[in-house]
C-alpha cells in the first residue's frame, strides 16, 4: 500500500505522516516513511537547492528539478519497497507537483501533468490525506519554527493558489484523496487519519 501525505506550509504532515506510520508498526507493518524533496541521497542535493532563499530559479527548472527527485524516488525508494511487500508513506509526492507549480506558479497544465506522469511512471498513490490549514495560520506556524525557505518566504497569493489547487484536486479524486481539517488539535486528527485506514490495516 503507497499512502501519501499532502498539504500547504505547516500543515503538520510530517508529524502525521511519523505517528501514522508508528501506528501502523505497532500492528505489526513494515514501513518505509520517505519524502519529497529528497528522499534518496541523490535527492537530498536536490532538495538543498530547491529550498535555498539564495538561489535564483527559473520555474521550469524548478519544475524539471522536483521531477528528477521524484524519478530518483521511485526507482529508488517506493517502487522497491512496495515490491517487497512493505507499507510506504511519503511526505509529499505528484499532488504537490499539481498544488505548487500549476496552481502555485501556474506553468502551463500540460508540461505538468506531463513531466508529474513521466516522473511518477504513473504510480498513483492508494490513498492520500491533505491536510488543510487557512494559510495564514500554516505561515504562522513555519515561521515560529525559526528559518523559512524560498516556499515558505513566497506571497500570499502564492499560498492561497497552492491551497485551491489542493482542494480542487481533492474533488476530483474523492476516493483517493481525503481532507482532513488540522483545526482540532494532534490527536483528533491522527484518529481521523486512522479511520480512513482500509479495513484490516487498524488495530
Ligand atoms: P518541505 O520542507 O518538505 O516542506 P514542508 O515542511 O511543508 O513539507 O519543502 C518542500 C517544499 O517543496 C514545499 O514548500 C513544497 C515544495 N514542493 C513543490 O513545490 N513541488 C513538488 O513537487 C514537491 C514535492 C514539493
Amino acid at each position: 500500500m503507497f499512502i501519501s501525505f499532502e498539504g500547504g506550509e505547516g500543515c503538520g504532515k510530517s508529524t502525521h505522516a511519523r505517528m501514522l506510520k508508528e501506528y501502523l508498526e505497532s500492528s505489526g507493518k513494515e514501513v518505509v516513511l520517505t519524502r519529497e524533496p529528497g528522499g534518496t541521497q541523490f535527492g537530498s542535493t536536490i532538495r538543498k537547492m530547491l529550498l535555498d532563499n539564495d538561489l535564483s530559479i527559473e520555474m521550469t527548472t524548478e519544475m524539471f528539478l522536483f521531477c528528477a527527485d521524484r524519478v530518483e524516488h521511485v526507482e529508488k525508494v517506493i517502487r522497491p519497497a512496495l515490491s517487497e511487500g512493505k507499507i510506504v508513506i511519503s511526505d509529499r509526492y505528484i499532488d504537490s507537483t499539481i498544488a505548487y507549480q500549476l496552481g502555485g506558479r501556474a506553468l502551463p497544465e500540460d508540461l505538468v501533468r506531463y513531466l508529474n506522469w513521466i516522473s511518477s511512471k504513473g504510480l498513483v498513490p492508494d490513498l492520500t490525506f491533505l491536510l488543510d490549514i487557512p494559510v495564514e495560520e500554516g505561515l504562522k506556524r513555519t515561521a515560529e519554527r525559526g528559518k523559512t525557505n524560498r516556499f515558505e518566504n513566497e506571497i500570499l497569493a502564492f499560498h492561497e493558489r497552492v491551497r485551491e489547487k489542493y482542494l480542487e484536486i481533492a474533488g476530483n479524486n474523492r476516493q483517493r484523496i481525503k481532507v482532513i481539517d488540522t483545526f482540532k488539535g494532534i490527536e483528533e486528527t491522527q484518529k481521523e487519519i486512522r479511520g480512513h485506514l482500509p479495513a484490516g490495516r487498524q488495530v
